[in-house]
């Protein structure tokens, strides 16, 4: 996060080692590293085997490791009951308008402050992720135990992204959507207007996620009236947007490289079809989004790297890393849908895509940093974004370490759930790592393998949250990152995506599943069939949400359920036209299309669309975008260029052109032409 790859500005970014090794009040007398029971598992540890089985009475080795396992166990959970008021206190602190951290510096209500830090780094602004991501958890908290506090929050978020929908900025405005790609902002919700990897296409699918967590509780509890009128505008926008741009390229989520990233592709695809479910429920279009999510599924297929077993987490541009980031462990916890079981299409945690993944990202991290010398590969040790990292020398981050912890509580839920697990050629290293006779094959709950890859699993997963509470401030605090070398606490302090990552992972080990989104019901293309169609649509500025205040948890909950994915083309109202319009043009150009119906913006050069290079190669200058225009309409409509830079447009020439839309029908219709 927060850093922009030009080169010349790395230097200016990375502190000075000075700098790095004492910021934010850290401690290095020997003790102060460890919480009273880490220390006593140090003790433990250095007393040996030797020592174990005498004093301890245990002969074998199994014993053994059972003995260190209920160690691990009961330090871990010492350390998450301490520490999870302190994370539910501390990332409270960072969203205003009353947050500790955040209280009168203009921080309107429901706005997410990265972190306090405003200088080494500087995170004093709000992500659209960061945000989405946090007020994600908050919504699957909240649903599990109602609070006031909480539901104060989440209406607060709402409120704050509906104004933020509207606020013009370098990526563009709301009109044809692109403003919503502009990765951040002030923290007064005003545009950040400095350099910045834009866009970065991630922010509107996963602010759509968090929403219709909150919208689904809504309708769950009987107000399914105000989730369609004051929480679905600014969801609508956002799966607009993915529909729309999910073809192009832009910066991955640690704001470094401009291509196609697994993470942006994978919650653009839970975005559109759990945005299907809940559109559905209330009455609202939904052909877009089930139009688009099968080939967005089908894309996100090209990450997987088969011969090496890992997802390539940044493709179309960015290949000079290897690709493995803990971008793919993000997305195996946060596409987390347990009625999928272990569906390796939508890679759930417990794939075995998603699996073999785990081990390559984990492994990858082994070997580089100092403080992951000499640890056992069954055990859990401290994980970065990725090996290649520079930023801030590259260290090993808590929210990455977290989620390697969070994959393996999600699959142990859904293997218990199912009574069983499947081992297959592809999860086969993953497993032989923790059971060494480990075979492919179902092992169902109550045999040997089973009864050992669940105890050992247990202990991996609570390994890495170990490792973090061992490099955790000792007052609980949870900055970015934890150095390589020393394991200090370094980077933002209190980043708020920290405290969020501490307890979604704690939340899957206490067994909180949260609902699921549709993931079983997903379907993709037939592979080798992707396509690239991209839909447009309107966008308009939500109305400022206004809750009734009689807002409360059904006695009886849930009163509606939000499950079903809708299918097909039933009622096609506007007929999909895609304009594939062939015209030669230059980096930093764009071709639009502009007419007369108010889908094509109604002749307003302001609310041109514009077109997709996402098919374009140099024998084949196509530029395409997807309308879905009134069956019937008699279309008058032109293209134009506009440049970068460049004040004004330049239109092709001739007449207007015209076409007349089919009655209605599900055929998407294809209009060709060529600059003129
Ligand atoms: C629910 O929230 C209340 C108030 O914050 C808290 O005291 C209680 O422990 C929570 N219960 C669970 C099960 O999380
Ligand atoms: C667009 O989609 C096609 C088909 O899945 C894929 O081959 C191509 O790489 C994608 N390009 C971008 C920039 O998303
Ligand atoms: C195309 O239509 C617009 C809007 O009616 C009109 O202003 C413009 O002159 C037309 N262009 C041509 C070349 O006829």
């Amino acid at each position: 996060m927060a850093f922009l790859a030009i080169p010349s500005l790395i230097q200016d970014l990375i502190p000075a080692a000075s700098e790095s090794i004492n910021p934010w009040n850290w401690n290095l007398n020997a003790t102060g590293l460890f919480f009273p029971t880490m220390h006593a598992l140090s003790k433990f540890a250095l007393l040996g085997a030797c020592a174990v089985q005498s004093v301890m009475g245990l002969p074998d080795q199994v014993s053994r490791e059972r003995r260190e396992a209920n160690l691990l166990k009961r330090s871990v959970d010492d350390w998450v009951n301490r520490e999870t008021p302190i994370a539910w206190q501390r990332l409270l602190c960072n969203i205003g308008p009353n947050g500790c951290a955040v209280a009168n510096q203009g921080v309107p209500a429901g706005v997410v402050v990265a972190s306090p830090s405003r200088a080494n780094p500087d995170y004093w602004y709000t992500w659209t992720r960061d945000a989405a991501l946090v007020f994600k958890g908050i919504a699957d908290a909240f649903a599990r135990n109602y609070t006031t506090d909480l539901h104060t929050q989440l209406k607060n978020y709402v409120g704050s992204q509906a104004k933020l929908q509207g606020v013009g900025n370098p990526s563009g405005g709301l009109s044809d959507g692109q403003g919503l790609g502009e990765a951040k902002f002030m923290v007064d919700l005003k545009e950040f207007s400095g350099a910045w990897g834009r866009p970065q296409r991630d922010g509107p699918p996963l602010r759509a996620i968090a929403l219709i967590r909150y919208a689904k509780w809504l309708v769950e509890n009987g107000h399914k009236a105000t989730a369609a009128s004051q929480v679905w505008p600014t969801i609508e926008n956002d799966l607009k947007y993915s529909a729309q741009y999910w073809n192009q390229t832009g910066f991955d989520l640690w704001e470094e490289v401009s291509g196609s990233a697994f993470f942006t592709i994978a919650s653009t695809h839970r975005a559109l079809i759990e945005g299907a479910q809940l559109g559905a429920v209330l009455g609202k279009p939904t052909r877009v989004y089930t139009t688009v999510a099968p080939q967005v599924l089908c894309f996100q297929q090209s990450f997987w790297n088969a011969r090496e077993g890992f997802i390539v987490s940044n493709i179309n541009g960015g290949e000079y890393r290897r690709g493995l980031d803990a971008n793919s462990l993000l997305v195996a916890i946060h596409n987390f849908d347990p009625s999928a079981g272990c569906d390796a299409n939508t890679f759930q945690p417990c794939s075995d895509k998603a699996l073999s993944n785990h081990k390559a990202v984990v492994d990858s991290f082994r070997s580089i940093y100092n403080i992951n010398r000499g640890i056992a590969q069954n055990k859990a040790v401290a994980v970065g974004r990725y090996s290649e990292d520079v930023y801030y020398n590259g260290n090993p981050w808590f929210l990455s370490t977290f989620a390697a912890a969070e994959q393996l509580y999600d699959a142990l839920l859904v293997w218990k759930s199912q009574g069983s697990i499947t081992i297959t050629q592809t999860s086969l290293p993953f497993f032989r790592d923790q059971v060494a006779g480990a075979t492919v094959g179902t092992h169902a709950a109550g045999s040997t393998i089973y009864n050992q890859i669940i105890s050992a699993i247990t202990a991996y997963a609570d390994g890495f949250i170990e490792i973090n509470s061992r490099y955790a401030h000792s007052n609980g605090a949870l900055p970015e990152q934890f150095d390589r070398n020393s394991g200090a606490p370094i980077a933002a302090p209190d980043l708020t995506w920290s405290y969020s990552a501490f307890l979604t992972a704690t939340a899957r080990r206490d067994g909180y599943i949260p609902s699921g989104w549709g993931a079983g019901q997903a379907t993709s293309l037939p592979s080798g069939q992707c396509q690239k169609f991209e839909i447009a649509s309107s966008y308009s500025l939500p109305p400022t949400p206004s809750f009734p205040s009689s807002i409360s948890p059904a006695p009886n909950a849930p009163v509606e359920q939000v499950t079903k994915v809708p299918t097909g083309c039933t009622n096609p109202e506007k007929v999909f036209v895609t304009f594939n319009q062939r015209a030669s043009t230059q980096v930093g150009q764009v071709i639009k299309i502009v007419g007369n119906v108010p889908e094509l913006g109604s002749w307003d050069v302001n609310k041109a669309i514009p077109l997709s290079a996402a098919g374009y190669t140099g024998s084949d200058p196509l530029w395409a975008i997807t309308v879905p225009i009134q069956a019937g309409s008699n279309v008058q409509y032109k293209y134009f260029r506009i440049t970068n830079g460049v004040a004004g447009v330049t239109w092709e020439g001739g007449n207007n052109r015209s076409y007349t839309v089919p009655a209605a029908t599900c055929n998407i219709q294809q209009k060709n032409d060529n600059w003129q």
